[in-house]
């Protein structure tokens, strides 16, 4: 069987992160791609001197050059700025547009049957930019957040309880902000509902600071969280290329389900070699479905803004 090729576009903390680990999961043939001099390359080499350390992995190939992402299945676009503390995602919207406006044009040009992960701030905005450019079937175009903000959810629960992390689904909706919805109902921990395991009390402080989880990493580190993102993504390209079927949060096109109509927005997907197989529309209480279309309203606004600019 032809293995797999995986472009990351940007080298960066996100991207090299995603390559790499993308290639200790042996998923294919990875282009790692900056439009920076030197350092593609330089991660790449770096990462294939890991293989005389860990002998398993995909190998990796670091390049400024577009030719090189030719043909690939799947492109993760992390190019752009990152959040520096005092900023929102929603800062960072004109540059980064613009950045992946033309990324996009190159995935199309030089792989017109890939599928697009964007990781890319704001992200909600910046996969419609994608799928918007690219003209791409929208199945074929997602965004990566949910599977980060519910691993975080995931994660603090797993530390309250003491429980491994693995064990704990946490499923969560809407745009990647700070509006986003946490779905404690539909938590579970090996399977029981997490409303059954902690005080409703607890579970609101662990919602909220899952909401501001990638601010306290951006406050403690100067600069945007990498490895929890970078894994979201992969664990997404591995669902598409295996065809696993996974169940999980994406940045995806909703028409219909949620009463949200041609829209990009954070909703439980079903990932397989389609892309989006399917949306998963949960029953949803009245203040549940406010929350999500308080937090789709703003993802709205900001997707009205890119339309302007990149008019
Ligand atoms: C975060 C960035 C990647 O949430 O948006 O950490």
């Amino acid at each position: 069987m032809k293995s797999a090729k995986i472009t990351v576009v940007g080298a960066g903390n996100v991207g090299a992160t995603a390559a790499f680990m993308a290639s200790q999961k042996a998923l294919g043939d990875i282009v790692l791609l900056d439009i920076v001099e030197g350092l593609a390359e330089g991660k790449a080499l770096d990462m294939a001197q890991v293989k005389a350390v860990y002998p398993a992995g995909g190998a990796v190939t670091g390049t400024g050059d577009w030719q090189d992402a030719t043909g690939s299945d799947v492109v993760i676009i992390t190019s752009g700025l990152a959040r520096r503390p005092g900023m929102s995602r929603d800062d960072l919207l004109a540059k980064n547009a613009q950045i992946v406006k033309s990324v996009t044009e190159q995935v199309v040009r030089t792989s017109p049957n890939a599928f697009i992960i964007v990781v890319s701030n704001p992200l909600d905005v910046m996969t419609y930019v994608a799928a918007k450019v690219s003209g791409f079937d929208k199945r074929r175009v997602v965004g990566m957040a949910g599977a980060l903000d519910s691993a975080r959810f995931a994660c603090f629960i797993a530390q309250e309880l003491g429980v491994y992390a693995g064990d704990v689904r946490g499923v969560l909706m809407g745009g990647h902000g700070d509006d986003m919805v946490p779905l404690p109902r539909y938590t579970t921990v090996a399977g029981i509902p997490l409303t059954e395991l902690m005080p409703a009390e607890k579970i609101d402080t662990l919602v909220d600071r899952s909401r501001k989880g990638g601010i306290e990493i951006v406050n403690l580190l100067g600069t945007s969280a990498y490895y929890a993102p970078a894994a979201g993504a992969v664990a997404m390209a591995e669902a598409i290329l295996k065809n696993t079927r996974q169940v999980m949060s994406c940045c995806a096109y909703c028409d219909g389900p949620y009463g949200i109509h041609g829209e990009f927005v954070g909703v439980p997907v079903m990932l397989g070699s389609s892309g989006v197989e399917s949306i998963l529309e949960l029953a949803l209480t009245e203040t549940e479905q406010a929350m999500f279309e308080a937090s789709a309203s703003h993802v709205r606004e900001l997707t009205r803004k890119v339309d302007a600019m990149l008019a």
